[in-house]
């Protein structure tokens, strides 16, 4: 029955087979141990939730310490990770699913009770909207291409652990993104002012981590993941995301991942009745990753006619076995 509306035997980019069309999307399940090493619930939770899905996408592993996004996100920072990690890959793979590992750097959406007392670092010196943040402490241009630097790094350590591919978190207001925002990046040296400008450091550090995966293996994934829009004053437009998108396909992404709420939603910031999924799909050649309350078989049929691989968060989370029943 699953047969019927999963795809299967498919391939990433022309360069990475999985068994079918469904990722288990990137969860920040606040599980490891304080030091971010990976914890007995972390080998629980992956290895219950790769069984049937072709992609398991570790969430939010941060790059450094400055970056750590929560108090019990898992840890890529440091050499020492790699062991701990490759517990992780390798029980994602004993379900013969990929393992991916998604990085991030938390930029302003961080404090010390969280990142051990260091200073909370963004392209600016823009208090976040939400959230309990303090006004960060606007980065140097040494900042800039050491969190680079930091990201390479990660992707060594993502290869060595034994990850087939890494994710670019550039979604839900994390540094990345408050790059390309002008809400959040009001600088005026050579990474801020207009959209082109704005898009320098992702286009660097994506160039950068991009050469870097290849000499690793020329089948290791290099996926992105943004947020079509911010919905605030002054926040990201869909425009403006579709450019980033272009930008990202044209330096070479394997994959572009869309964090939406919901996989059929219309965009609030450009007036238009077609879906944000559809709009991203006509406008890049990349394959596209579409994540939000995709949790019934309708769910997927749909879901697969708008985009090439779905994202399930919360489906999974609530029962391992989601995927399996569905198709009944
Ligand atoms: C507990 C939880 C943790 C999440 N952590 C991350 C994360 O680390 N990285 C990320 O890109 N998205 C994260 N998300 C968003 C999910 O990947 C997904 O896009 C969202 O839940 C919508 O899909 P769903 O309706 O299938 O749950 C998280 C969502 C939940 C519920």
């Amino acid at each position: 029955m699953l047969n019927s509306i999963v795809r299967k035997q498919l391939k990433i980019n022309g360069k990475l087979s999985v068994r079918n069309n469904i990722f288990l999307s990137p969860l920040d399940i606040n599980k490891s141990s304080i030091d971010g090493t990976v914890s007995q619930n972390d080998l629980m939770f992956h290895s219950s939730r790769s069984k049937d899905v072709g992609v398991d996408v570790v969430g939010s592993a941060y790059v450094s310490q400055t970056g750590k996004t929560s108090t019990n996100s898992v840890s890529i920072c440091k050499d020492s990770d790699v062991n701990q990690l490759r517990y992780l890959s390798d029980a994602i793979h004993q379900n013969g699913s990929r393992a991916f590992i998604q990085l991030v750097h938390a930029g302003r959406m961080t404090n010390s009770n969280t990142n051990g007392g260091l200073p909370v670092i963004a392209p600016s010196a823009v208090k976040a909207k939400h959230g309990d943040f303090p006004i960060p402490r606007e980065m140097t241009k040494g900042d800039v291409y050491q969190v680079i630097q930091e990201f390479t790094d990660a992707v060594d350590r993502a290869y060595a652990a034994g990850f087939d591919g890494i994710e670019l978190h550039g979604a839900n207001t994390f540094l990345l993104q408050q790059f390309v925002s002008p809400q959040s990046n009001q600088r005026t040296d050579m990474f801020g002012g207009n959209l082109y400008r704005r898009l320098t450091f992702v286009t660097l550090l994506v160039t950068k981590v991009i050469e870097h995966a290849k000499k690793l293996s020329s089948n290791f994934i290099v996926g992105y993941r943004l947020s079509p829009e911010e919905i605030e004053d002054g926040g990201m437009t869909l425009d403006e995301t579709v450019s980033l998108a272009i930008v990202l396909d044209k330096l070479g992404i394997d994959y572009l991942s869309l964090s939406i709420s919901n996989y059929a939603q219309i965009p609030q910031t450009v007036d238009t009745e077609m879906s944000i999924v559809s709009i991203f799909e006509k406008f890049v050649k990349c394959q596209i990753v579409v994540a939000g309350g995709i949790k019934t078989k309708q769910d997927i049929i749909e879901a697969g006619h708008k985009a090439d691989f779905l994202a399930v968060g919360m489906a999974l989370i609530n029962d391992p076995d989601w995927l399996k029943k569905v198709g009944d």
